[in-house]
């Protein structure tokens, strides 16, 4: 197991007072997590966030990112409206300006690598190896499918891949979290902090997880019924998905924890 950075709780303190300033959705608790992921996962690479609206979790990453010499973060967002995550923008608005402000004001330019446009397109060219791909744009599950099928193959063994939003009531995230990541040997360690769902890529032995893995997606999947089609949670039925929720864990994880969790099996 590679040693943790000495002032990382600290890097992430900081990283996080400046999140906090900027507009956006992401809790304390997940971008604490995010934070450390971009300084933790043992793999070299890029790190690609997809969805960046205001650029709350883009300071985050990026400051970490920043500090560890870790290279720029690469943001896709076309910032255009009306979005599906974000009904509340009115049509013809954008998000870009804010974001410019948000990533200057945090000292970042320098540091995050901006590509106004939807991931489907910035795929057609990409050919960088990723470390850390942090998927939060289109929640439906045909675009967060989208996103995971053409960006996953640039992962490289050890990345991580990480969803917004899977313990939210949209139906992208957490179905491509239990069928594309939880169920499958590819993959090795996985969890939720937050709403946030993440999975290591273990081509080699990520079967070695799969009891790990079937203990999450035992409870996880149990919520898939409740998004499909997209539908919307209301009245009887999210006191009901709320019960489901409860029952996946998702308790924030230290970063200690979370290396011993992803070393298991190596043999470095
Ligand atoms: C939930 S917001 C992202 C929140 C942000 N990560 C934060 O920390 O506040 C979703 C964003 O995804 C963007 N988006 C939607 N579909 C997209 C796509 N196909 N490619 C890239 N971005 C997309 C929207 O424009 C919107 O700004």
């Amino acid at each position: 197991m590679a040693p943790l950075p000495p002032d990382l709780d600290a890097v992430i303190e900081r990283a996080w007072q400046l999140t906090l300033r900027t507009d956006g959705f992401l809790g304390e608790n997940e971008a604490r997590f995010l934070g450390m992921l971009a300084a933790c996962v043992p793999a070299r690479g890029t790190i690609v966030e997809i969805g960046s609206f205001k650029g709350k979790s883009t300071v985050m990453l990026a400051f970490v990112a920043a500090r560890y010499g870790l290279g720029p973060v690469v943001a896709i967002d076309p910032h255009t409206s009306p979005c599906n995550t974000d009904p509340g923008i009115s049509a013809g608005s954008s998000t870009f300006e804010e974001f410019l402000a948000s990533v200057k004001a945090a000292g970042l330019t320098e540091h995050v690598e901006i590509h106004r446009e939807y991931s489907r397109e910035i795929a057609k060219r990409w050919n960088r190896p990723i470390r850390l791909l942090w998927i939060d744009g289109d929640h439906t599950f045909r675009g967060a499918k989208e996103d995971f099928d053409l960006f996953t193959p640039h992962l490289v063994k050890d990345g991580v891949v990480a969803l917004h939003d899977a313990l939210n009531a949209f139906e992208g995230p957490i179905r491509v979290f239990v069928e594309e990541i939880l169920r499958s040997d590819q993959f090795g360690a996985a969890g939720v902090v937050q709403s946030t769902a993440w999975g290591q890529l273990r081509p080699e032995d990520g079967k070695e997880f799969r009891e790990l893995r079937m203990r999450i997606e035992r409870r996880a999947q149990r919520m898939l019924p409740f998004v499909a089609n997209g539908r919307r949670v209301q009245g009887l039925r999210k006191m009901a998905y709320k019960l489901a929720r409860s029952r996946v864990p998702r308790a924030p994880i230290s970063a200690e924890e979370w290396s011993a969790l992803v070393s298991r099996g190596c043999t470095e």
